[in-house]
């Protein structure tokens, strides 16, 4: 199972991008994750760029061959921060929408008690537009991120990596289940939607 990871920050100590750096350790065996690059080369949003960017299109083709989505992203204000939004702004423009239909989870990571949840509820509403298929439970938060983890990136709370080994194993199964379902669209799909 193929899993991509973006990452919300661009900064060098980031806690978000440690805990992105730490999925791969605590995800079952049959998941390879791969940790999307390059935020920081996507231009401000402008509809008149009419050449699409190629990050863009490394992201979304990305994006459309992989199982699955995971976003680890900090809160700014209370939201997504500005960066993350710019990105998906662009990916939504790709004429194939890579995250029609994608399974996705989100995590956060906070220096705050919250853990980011507030930004989580914004990301997940952007999502709905994107027609993404959202993980609901568990939820997954780290809040005091400080405190979890070591100057180099270490993981250093053993609740924090029991809660991300079974955030991950629950993923991997709601995309198992997606990976099962029939196609949106088929007859019986559709004629449940007429009834
Ligand atoms: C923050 N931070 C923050 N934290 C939070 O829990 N809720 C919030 O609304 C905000 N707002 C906010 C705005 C801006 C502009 C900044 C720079 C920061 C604090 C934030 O969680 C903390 O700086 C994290 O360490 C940022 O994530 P990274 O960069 O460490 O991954």
């Amino acid at each position: 199972m193929n899993i991509v990871v973006i990452c919300g920050s661009l900064r060098k100590a980031s806690f978000n991008m440690m805990l992105a750096r730490n999925l791969a350790a605590l995800a079952p065996g049959d998941v390879r994750l791969t940790l999307l690059d390059g935020l920081e080369h996507f231009p401000p949003y402008c509809a008149d760029i009419a050449q699409t960017p190629e990050i863009v299109t490394r992201w979304a083709d990305a994006i459309a061959a992989a199982d699955g989505v995971i976003v680890v992203s900090p809160e700014y204000n209370h939201s997504v921060p500005g960066t993350l939004k710019n990105a998906l702004d662009w990916l939504s423009r790709d004429t194939n929408n890579p995250f029609a239909r994608k399974p996705v989870a989100l995590q956060s990571a906070s220096t705050g008690m919250l853990g980011g949840a507030r930004m989580q509820y914004h990301l997940r509403q952007i999502m709905v537009f994107f027609d993404a298929r959202l993980l609901n439970k568990p939820e997954f938060f780290v809040s005091h991120a400080a405190s979890r983890f070591a100057a180099d990136g270490t993981l250093r709370d053993e609740n924090t990596a029991e809660a991300i080994a079974g955030h991950l194993a629950a993923f991997r199964l709601f995309v198992r289940d997606h990976q099962s379902e029939r196609p949106w669209g088929s007859n019986d799909v559709h004629q449940a939607g007429a009834g």
